[in-house]
């Protein structure tokens, strides 16, 4: 994917602040300080779009952006990381839920685990979440500049099994470091926009 253009849209947390459904979505989500903003840098090829920082919970609101005016991508707020504010942890789930239900033009949610550790509960909750509602969905294990090659599928293995999940759905190696991975998620992500390849 040749990307011309990524900007920045804004943040909201209710519907009423989305901006226009005009064109297919894909949202990123996942546990606090994963690396969802990374990986969207890192498919976009622009180091500071989405801001990240080692301090977990710095994403706490919907931030919408637009990739060559064709692709909406939405960086979620991470769960499970206990210092983010009562208020703001309350309310995490009611924003991700009402967003995932409510957006018309989302094409699928691209859900990114650490190679290195085992899915949590949140994780489980959220996959269970997105059969239920038929969202289409794929799995992202990031980081994987931080370990071996036998670690790595042995890591795949190990959270394939711990996920049950069908083997139709892979699980997409990543890392924001490398760049490895975001050639195939770039094809995965075209797919699921309709776009055809000469529309990117
Ligand atoms: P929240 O917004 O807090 O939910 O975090 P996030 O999921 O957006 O994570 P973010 O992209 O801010 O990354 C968290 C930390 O992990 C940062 O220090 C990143 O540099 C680092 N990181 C992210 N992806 C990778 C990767 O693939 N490899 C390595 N080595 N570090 C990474
Ligand atoms: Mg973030």
């Amino acid at each position: 994917m040749r990307v011309l253009s990524a900007e920045f849209v804004l943040s909201a947390t209710a519907p009423a602040h989305y901006p226009p459904a005009a064109m297919p979505e894909i949202a990123f989500a996942g546990r606090s300080n994963v690396g969802k903003s990374s990986l969207i840098n890192t498919l976009v090829k622009r180091k500071g779009l989405a801001r990240t920082s080692n301090t977990p919970g710095r994403t706490q609101e919907i931030n919408f952006f637009v990739v060559n005016n064709r692709i909406s991508f939405v960086d979620l707020p991470g769960y499970g990381y206990a210092k983010v504010p009562e208020k703001i942890r309350k309310n995490w789930r009611p924003m991700i839920e009402t967003y995932l239900q409510e957006r018309q033009t989302l094409r699928l949610v691209v859900l990114i685990l650490d190679i290195r550790r085992d899915p949590s509960n949140e994780d489980h909750q959220l996959i269970e979440w997105l059969q239920y509602y038929r969202l289409p969905f794929l799995i992202v294990l990031t980081k994987i500049d931080k370990v071996s090659r036998n670690q790595r599928s042995d890591q795949r293995r190990r959270i394939g099994a711990d996920l049950a999940l069908s083997t139709e759905r892979p699980l997409i190696p990543f890392s924001a470091k490398t760049g490895e991975g975001k050639d195939l998620l770039w094809r995965k992500i075209i797919k699921a926009t309709a776009l055809e390849p000469g529309d990117e």
